[in-house]
């Protein structure tokens, strides 16, 4: 399989453009320049920004049927080009064949949730007649889509994160300007492409790569009405605080924890944890980053653990066989290689992995850290696994949350007073039982708190952000 093209336009106000082909983009295993992209300066974003603005009463006044028939067309049109897609992934992001494929699948269901849920936006009927000044009034409320929206999506999905910003916008009728991420801007180019095939209002949608400069008007311009981010948390709460009057959701990172208490199946749990670490080499928002461990079962545990990750096969993401790809970049491995060095220099013991070799990092298992260590408190964002002991559920409960992020947590156990305990008490958007943290459907609510975010993604709630209520008053005489 090879790419379609090697060069790529960028979508302005629904048409591909390709003023330049400045953004040059690798292949995260080879290195060499895989394609290159056009990228937006200012006055082209201004444009973009435009013409959402224009794009943004047509797209009110659609009617659902015309808005899931454009949602409906996105579902068929990736089904057709799925290899392709994964392809693309593959290449831009170094993520292994196999996961490429499973994000792909979960393109098409983020699209197929959206292209249902854009003829269900209800709202509701409310008596008003609470007192005596209100008697003979009642109520009917609607949703109004809120308007021009601004994305900026993430390098480490680059079609379904994507996805989860456009789809929602395209069922409530809200015009958008994206930027996709620059190392990663494929997934939602071809997106463009395959929306430019539909005949949404002129401006509907821009899809726009672009240089640093200019880029700060996807956060600050006051004619977009809502950001939505995901990335980085230290630049997500960078951008609220640039975005004025627009209303702001942010999908940021965390450092997930995973307990196995002594009751958990752990044939079954070593499986689930060794995925939920170490997938698309951990380059996840909800990847397991810290697994908690019943003492009763924790050298046994370990030793599975250790023994799986060694059978792990690193390399080329387009072999079939690989589970480990690269990270993103030679800089971030160098990162986490960093933290990795420094805890074992603060007494953490190496179980496995640890070797660098370029962008490349061994899946790699850590006991005995110290709290207050960098890859303890902060976001890994890699193939890094930190392994501690409880005897205690309350205190397993307790370390869950010595965190500043907060976006799900996965719990091993078959006590029901113990998932409800856990599900009162951990600070976390979800708590997903017997499985790991990094599980994720894509139409259930999904979004952090603390830290790791604010809002929710997941179609339906995504829609309400995207939509504001519009309020009827009828007072019958
Ligand atoms: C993320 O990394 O933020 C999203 C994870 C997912 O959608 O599975």
């Amino acid at each position: 399989m090879t790419l379609l093209k090697d060069i790529y336009p960028l979508y302005l106000n629904n048409k591909a453009e390709q003023p330049n082909t400045d953004l040059e983009v690798t292949d995260k295993f080879t290195g060499a320049i895989a394609f290159r992209v056009a990228q937006a300066d200012a006055a082209t974003i201004d444009k973009g920004i435009a013409g959402a603005v224009r794009a943004a009463e047509p797209m009110a006044r659609m009617a659902s049927y015309e808005r899931q028939a454009v949602l409906q067309h996105c579902v068929d049109r990736f089904k057709a080009r799925f290899d392709e897609l994964a392809y693309a992934l593959c290449v831009e992001a170094g993520k292994p064949i196999k996961d490429s494929e499973g994000e792909v699948g979960r393109l098409i269901d983020t699209f197929r949730i959206a292209a249902e849920e854009s003829v269900r936006m209800t709202g509701e009927v409310q008596p008003l007649d609470i007192a005596p000044r209100a008697k003979g009034y009642q109520g009917i409320w609607k949703r109004v889509p809120i308007g021009p929206c601004s994305f900026i999506s993430p390098f480490n999905f680059p079609l379904n994160l994507a996805a989860h910003k456009i789809a929602p916008a395209l069922a409530v009728g809200c015009p958008f300007v994206m930027k996709p991420a620059s190392r990663t801007p494929l997934g939602a180019i071809i997106i463009g492409e395959v929306l430019a095939e539909t005949d949404l209002p002129e401006g509907a949608f821009s899809i726009l790569p672009a240089h640093r400069e200019g880029a700060d008007l996807f956060t600050e311009d006051d004619r977009l009405k809502l950001l939505s981010f995901t990335g980085s948390p230290g630049v997500g709460w960078d951008l609220k605080a640039k975005a004025g009057k627009k209303k702001v959701v942010l999908e940021l990172g965390g450092n997930a924890a995973v307990i196995v208490d002594h009751d958990a199946d752990l044939d079954d749990a070593l499986e689930r944890i060794i995925f939920g670490a170490f997938y698309q080499s951990g380059q996840s928002c909800i990847g397991v980053q810290r697994i908690i461990i019943h003492e009763s079962v924790y050298d046994r545990f370990r030793d599975m653990l250790v023994a799986r990750t060694k059978t792990l096969v690193a390399g080329d993401p387009k072999d079939r066989n690989t589970f480990i790809g690269p990270m993103i970049s030679e800089g971030e491995a160098r990162r986490l290689d960093g933290w990795i060095q420094q805890a074992v220099s603060g007494g953490a013991t190496l179980l496995c992995g640890g070797k660098r070799d370029g962008a490349m990092l061994e899946a790699t298992l850590l006991d005995q850290v110290d709290r207050s260590s960098a890859v303890y408190r902060e976001e890994a964002f890699g193939p890094v696994a930190l392994l501690s002991k409880f005897s205690d559920f309350n205190a397993a409960l307790e370390e869950v949350n010595d965190s500043k992020f907060g976006l799900q947590a996965g719990i091993f156990t078959r006590d029901l007073f113990k998932m409800f305990d856990a599900w009162d008490r951990l600070e976390v958007g979800g708590v997903v039982i017997n499985d790991v943290p990094s599980y994720r459907v894509d139409n259930m609510p999904y979004g952090g708190v603390k830290d790791s975010g604010l809002g929710r993604e997941g179609i339906r709630f995504a829609m309400e952000d995207m939509t504001e209520i519009r309020n009827l008053v009828i007072r019958r005489r």
